[in-house]
C-alpha cells in the first residue's frame, strides 16, 4: 500500500477521528488509516458494486472488519448516520467533488473536516469552496508516479470569499510546499501550451498572458 498521495491524504486526518473515505475504490485509504493507528472508525463508500466488492475483499483480508463498515452509496447521501469528524473526497474530478458535497447538508458543519484530492478542475473545486462558504485551511502537494496532485483540507464556515484568478489555479495555501516552485511551473507551461494554440486560431489570449506574468512574477522568474 506504498503511495505517496495516500500518505498525504492521510497526514491531513485528526488523529483519532471517525473517517468517511468516499469513493474508497479498493479501501486502501481506509485500511492505512486503520494500520496507522489513525482511526479505529471508518466508513468506505463506493457508488459502485465492484469496487465495493474489492474494498469488502481487502478488509477482510488485512482483518479490519472491527473498524471499517462498507457501504454501496452516492456520494455523501445517508452519511448522517456514520457521523464522520473527518472526510475524505479522492481521486476524483473536481467538479463531481463539488456536486457531491453541495447535495449534503451534514458537511455545513464547522467541526467537520473535508479532505480533497481533485484529479482535474481543481480550479472550479475551489472557486466553488470559496463561494459557498467552504475555508480553505491548508493545502498542500504531492507527487506520485511522476504525477503532482493536490490536496485541499477545507470546513465550513459559512463565509464567502473570492480569491484571485491565480490562486484558484494553483491553491492558496501552497506557497511554502516544496514542490511549489515546479508545480507553478508545471501550470505556467499549460497556460502558455493554451495561449499557442489559442494563437493559432486568432483567439484573444489576454486571460492566459495574464495568469503567465503573475505566477511567473509569483516564482521569481522573468517575465
Ligand atoms: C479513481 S477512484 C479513486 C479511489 C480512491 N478514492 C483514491 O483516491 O485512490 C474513484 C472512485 O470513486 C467512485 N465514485 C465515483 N462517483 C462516486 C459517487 N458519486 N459516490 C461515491 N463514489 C463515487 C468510483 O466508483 C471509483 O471507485
Amino acid at each position: 500500500m506504498a503511495n505517496e498521495r495516500f500518505d498525504a491524504l492521510i497526514s491531513q486526518v485528526r488523529k483519532g477521528s471517525s473517517v468517511a473515505d468516499i469513493g474508497c475504490d479498493h479501501a486502501y485509504v481506509s485500511c492505512k488509516l486503520v494500520q496507522l493507528g489513525i482511526s479505529k472508525r471508518v466508513y468506505a463508500s463506493d457508488v459502485r458494486e465492484g469496487p465495493l466488492l474489492a474494498a469488502k475483499a481487502n478488509i477482510q483480508k488485512y482483518g479490519f472488519s472491527e473498524y471499517i463498515t462498507a457501504h454501496l452509496a452516492d456520494g455523501l447521501d445517508g452519511i448522517e448516520n456514520f457521523a464522520p469528524d473527518d472526510i475524505i473526497i479522492a481521486g476524483m474530478g473536481g467538479e463531481l467533488i463539488a456536486r457531491i458535497i453541495d447535495k449534503s447538508e451534514y458537511v455545513k458543519n464547522c467541526n467537520v473536516n473535508l479532505i480533497l484530492q481533485p484529479m482535474t478542475c481543481t480550479y472550479e473545486l475551489r472557486e466553488y469552496l470559496l463561494q459557498n462558504g467552504f475555508e480553505i485551511k491548508n493545502e498542500l502537494l504531492c507527487r506520485d508516479s511522476g504525477k503532482i496532485y493536490e490536496i485541499i483540507l477545507c470546513s465550513y464556515s459559512g463565509i464567502s470569499y473570492t480569491a484571485k484568478e491565480e490562486f484558484l489555479h494553483i491553491g492558496l495555501k501552497t506557497h511554502s510546499d516544496p514542490l511549489f516552485r515546479e508545480f507553478v511551473l508545471k501550470k505556467i507551461g499549460k497556460f502558455e501550451h493554451i495561449a499557442k494554440g489559442k494563437q493559432l486560431s486568432s483567439t484573444e489570449c489576454d486571460y492566459e498572458y495574464t495568469l503567465i506574468k503573475n505566477l511567473k512574477e509569483m516564482i521569481g522568474e522573468e517575465v
